[in-house]
């Protein structure tokens, strides 16, 4: 009997008025009906956590409309970052975060599998947990007594050349995410699933699987963004995993879904145009930055 797991990464919700919310009503409609025994959210729930910790709150009750148990873990629009220059990730944040949805990383066994969910938010910062976190997937790789490991974290490795620079936080930082991949890849990790991108994308990195979760809430078609690759498109993954093992992915779409480019929402505009990209909850991304640096 396969594991049946529901991926959703980069939700973005909000109790204010929010484009984003369309989309998500169709994903809820979507697990519900497929039903599987596990629904992981690999973060970004919040459109703006840091600023507006309400948006936590929502997401955390989002989740709870889907009818099934739901592991998450953060993402830079819940606790901040400490690479993108838009707020940065502090214990406070954290904290809020765990009193909305429990702990920021954890392990869990279902199907045989052992599921390892990281903090990605945490890497590289220094901050209280990091290497506590980093010592406990060391050890369940170790005591995994040939059980399937999969690992969940809101940042990727890489973009499909392990050795190429991209900038600071849009993947996990160096040389912190290189020594991640190393002992996955040593102690023979089947997969790293990761959102962020808002992409869908599978890479195979001498035996670790890379899987980018696209995003429900919007897509960035900016030329810097489209370099990353992969599928800019709204859905989710629903993943099967069988106990030997093996497992598939399948990229989950609907055609009612709206294929929103939030690159509409930054370009320079009006201020009315401005005002309303507030009133709808798209300004996501709008820090007065440039472009390149801007935060999915
Ligand atoms: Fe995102
Ligand atoms: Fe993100």
């Amino acid at each position: 009997m396969s594991l049946r797991i529901a991926l959703v990464s980069d939700l973005h919700l909000t109790r204010r008025p929010s484009l984003f919310q369309y989309n998500w009503e169709i994903v809820v409609d979507m697990i519900r009906e497929w039903s599987p025994d596990l629904v992981v959210c690999a973060g970004d729930i919040a459109v703006d956590g840091p600023r507006n910790p309400d948006d936590l709150i929502y997401g955390k009750e989002q989740l709870g409309r889907l009818g099934v148990d739901v592991l998450s873990i953060p993402g830079n629009h819940d606790v901040g970052d400490a690479f993108l220059g838009h707020d940065p990730v502090e214990e406070a944040t954290m904290e809020r975060y765990r009193l909305v949805f429990g702990p920021d990383h954890w392990v869990v066994e279902r199907g045989g599998w052992i599921l390892v969910g990281l903090n990605a938010q945490l890497i590289g910062t220094g901050l209280g947990g990091e290497a506590e976190q980093m010592a406990a997937l060391e050890r369940v790789i170790a005591n995994a007594a040939g059980k399937p490991v999969a690992v969940f974290g809101h940042k990727t490795l890489h973009l499909g050349d392990p050795e190429a620079e991209i900038p600071t936080g849009w993947t996990l930082p160096r040389p912190q995410g290189d020594l991640l991949r190393k002992m996955m890849q040593d102690g023979g990790v089947r997969f790293y699933a990761s959102g962020h991108f808002h992409r869908y994308r599978e890479i195979d990195d001498n035996g670790l699987r890379l899987l980018w979760a696209p995003s429900p809430a919007f897509v960035t078609n900016h030329p810097s963004f489209a370099a990353r690759g992969g599928l800019s498109k709204a859905g989710f993954v629903c993943l099967e995993l069988d106990p030997d093992g093996t497992f598939t992915s399948r990229f989950a779409e609907d055609n009612a879904m709206i294929q929103f480019d939030i690159q509409n929402a930054i370009t320079d505009g009006s201020k009315s145009r401005k005002r309303w990209s507030e009133k709808l909850s798209i300004n996501v991304v709008r820090r007065d930055q440039p472009v390149a640096a801007e935060a999915e």
